[in-house]
């Protein structure tokens, strides 16, 4: 294994090996796992070492305010936990552990389609916390409106549907050691613990296997036909704002907003589903220049520490997601290493803001910024 793509010292490369050595290889294998040779993800790693903060001298504000609202959401910083599924593969607390510790921060949590433990429940452990719910839009149009009835039910107000993960990403860690969370029958009760999902789907006790499993979560969720035809069906049935996951073509983010889509994430979903993809970092300038504050851009896919959560809000990011580091945490420490980590996360970037001289990161920019030699 090696860890040196994700250079930030102090940053994820001392946090993934020290969660390597609390978790399975199988679960260390599915978390670091990328698209093909892994080299989205490192570039995606990469592209932030490219730029460089501008310490400014002088006074520097005593306080500096993080605070946003992003579609109605109040934030006390610009910081979201990303979804992430399977949570258990990190700790047998899992999602219910980051839903408490983001409600402890006050930080937006995202409950993934393919979260261990279902929205209900993971909704009851974020208690008064703000929460987001994200969508893995299903073939069978009942199941996804069972999916949006449930959320809002459950107090989720904002939909995130992802749309980089029509087709699972095709990633060698796994398939080396013939692994996936999905074969088996846990860690997955968000969309197993559906009503439709089970009177439709659900092989018959007898009759489950891995195999039978994984046909079913595969005719479900591997949804290649989705086109922007088919917005309505969410329209029709979620009241709430609507931001788009996965976008990395300003283009794409031009028809986003011309479908009335409320926001959107620029993410490359950690590297893991397209080998070679450009680095999400660069790929959010143009986006934020195409969208041009018509709707909030999000950003995730890289972010380890504070600096590289300064350098996407100085690239246009109005906010950002973060994946994999939470997870460390989660496995190093449960509740309180997830907890500790976003923390980190969100002090470090207080500090790089302050250094900057700005009394706020939405007064962030370009030329905050320079670009490496
Ligand atoms: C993810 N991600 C993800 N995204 C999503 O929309 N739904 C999901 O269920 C998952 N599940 C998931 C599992 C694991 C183990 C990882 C590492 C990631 C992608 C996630 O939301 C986010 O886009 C990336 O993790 C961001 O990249 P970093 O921060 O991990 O580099």
């Amino acid at each position: 294994m090696t860890t040196t793509e994700t250079a930030a010292p102090g940053g994820l490369a001392q946090l993934e090996a020290r969660a390597a050595a609390e978790l399975s290889p199988e679960a260390l294998g599915y978390i670091r796992a990328g698209a093909g040779s892994r080299d989205t993800t490192r570039a995606n790693a990469a592209a932030f070492r490219r730029w460089r903060v501008k310490p400014r001298v002088g006074r520097r504000p005593d306080r500096v305010d993080l605070s946003t609202t992003i579609l109605g959401t109040r934030m006390p910083a610009p910081v979201l936990f990303a979804p992430v599924g399977v949570q258990t593969l990190a700790h047998p607390d899992g999602d219910l552990a980051s839903a408490r510790a983001a409600a402890q921060l006050g930080l937006t949590y995202v409950h993934s389609t393919q979260g261990a433990y279902a929205m209900e429940d993971v909704a009851a452990a974020n208690g008064d916390g703000s929460r987001w719910y994200q969508l893995y839009w299903p073939t069978d149009d009942e199941l996804t409106v069972s999916f949006l009835r449930r959320a809002a039910a459950a107090g989720y107000t904002h939909l995130v549907i992802t749309l980089d993960t029509t087709l699972l990403g095709w990633r060698p860690l796994d398939l080396d050691i013939g692994y996936s969370p999905f074969l088996e029958d846990k860690g997955i009760a968000n969309y197993t613990s559906d009503p439709v999902f089970r009177r439709k789907y659900m092989p018959a006790p007898a009759e489950v296997s891995p195999l039978a499993t994984g046909v079913q979560f595969a005719r479900v969720f591997q949804n290649p036909g989705l086109s922007w035809d088919r917005l309505p069906l969410i329209r029709d049935n979620w009241d709430g704002p609507i931001l788009l996951k996965g976008i990395q073509s300003p283009r794409d983010a031009r028809i986003a907003v011309r479908q009335g889509i409320d926001g959107i994430v620029v993410s490359n979903h950690g590297g893991r589903q397209v080998d070679g993809a450009i680095a999400a970092l660069d790929a959010l300038p143009p986006i934020a220049r195409a969208v041009d504050g018509a709707v909030p851009v999000l950003f995730d896919s890289g972010i380890r520490t504070g600096r590289d959560a300064f350098t996407a809000l100085a690239l246009g990011a109005d906010a950002v997601l973060v994946g994999r580091p939470y997870l460390y945490g989660l496995a190093l420490d449960g509740q309180r290493g997830t907890r500790t980590v976003m923390r980190s996360l969100v002090e470090e970037l207080r500090d790089e803001v302050r250094h900057a001289r700005h009394r706020t990161h939405r007064t962030l920019s370009r030329s905050s910024l320079t670009r490496a030699r």
